[in-house]
């Protein structure tokens, strides 16, 4: 793996809160600015494979794969419709994997052996995981540089954090000393509600300046894009939620700049 290759977790034991949505847009973003971006899908539910178009029956070999059968990225990345994109779908059998991970020697480590192995070819890598603080979510954690926390400013949106916080911590003790919070980002943001603002303030006081200053808004658009099978960005450019996780992957970019000293570019930080 060179240097230069982040590899982020998109992580929230909560179901539905935007995880997927932020992994498959932001990632688009990035690659729209011609960084080389790698997507793996590690949740059973497949909906980022979905997102990129990729139907359950399409699937083939995918993150099991990669994980028990040891065939490497190379082998498993596909191309998708957006141009410095692969992904690495879900697999059928990934549903069995947590189970499987119980009795499997170096449990905790299988994902960051398989990417560190062949993960060279690319700038980012975005793991999507699964609404739940499982053995594949730790796989994640082990393999990862940062953590990002999608949270949806409702009324328990903090709840279930400290747990998340706790394994995060126990992770960076025992496997991966230097993983860090990227940043938290809220999603589904809706201004004619007060306590999405409400909500929003607490999350800022809680993470303070983790917390990402863009925020993505409630946007129909973007619920609709993954029925065609593509990353808002490719159906509506133009639209509040293409134009917010544009915004997102500059903070990302800045933030990950300043991580390595340079290493990515500034215009495209800036684009
Ligand atoms: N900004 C947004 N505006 C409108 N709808 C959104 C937005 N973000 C996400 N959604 C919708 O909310 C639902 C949940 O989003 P998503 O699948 O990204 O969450 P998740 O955390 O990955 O869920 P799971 O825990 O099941 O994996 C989806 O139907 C998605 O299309
Ligand atoms: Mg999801």
């Amino acid at each position: 793996m060179t240097s230069s290759c982040r590899i982020l977790s998109v992580v929230n034991q909560k179901g539905g809160v935007g995880k997927t949505t932020t992994a498959v847009n932001l990632a688009t973003a990035m690659a729209a600015v011609g960084k080389h971006v790698l997507v793996v899908d590690a949740d059973p539910q497949g909906n980022a494979s979905t997102g990129f178009g990729f139907a359950r029956s399409e699937r083939g070999a995918g993150c099991y794969e990669l994980m028990f059968d040891g065939m490497s990225v190379e082998e498993l990345a596909r191309p998708t419709l957006v141009p410095n994109l692969s992904i690495i779908t879900s697999s059928a059998d990934l549903a069995g994997a947590e189970i499987q991970l119980v009795t499997t020697e170096r449990r905790e480590s299988r994902m960051k052996d398989a990417l560190d192995r062949s993960a060279k070819d690319y700038d980012v890598i975005f793991i999507d995981c699964p609404p739940s603080l499982n053995l594949i979510t730790l796989n994640a954690l082990v393999a990862s540089h940062g953590v990002m926390i999608p949270l949806q400013p409702e009324f328990y949106a903090l709840e279930g954090v400290s747990s998340l916080l706790q394994t995060i911590e126990a992770v960076r003790e025992r496997f991966n000393p230097t993983l860090d919070i990227q940043g938290v980002v809220l999603t589904m943001y809706d201004r004619r509600n007060s306590l999405s603002d409400a909500v929003s303030k607490d999350v800022r006081a809680y993470f303070g300046d983790k917390v990402y200053e863009t925020v993505i808004p409630r946007n129909v658009r973007v619920s609709e894009a993954p029925s065609y099978g593509k990353p808002v960005l490719l159906y509506d450019l133009r639209c509040s939620g293409s134009r917010a996780y544009m915004q997102l992957a500059s903070e990302v970019l800045r933030r990950e700049m300043g991580l390595l000293g340079g290493g990515l570019s500034a215009e495209a930080a800036e684009a």
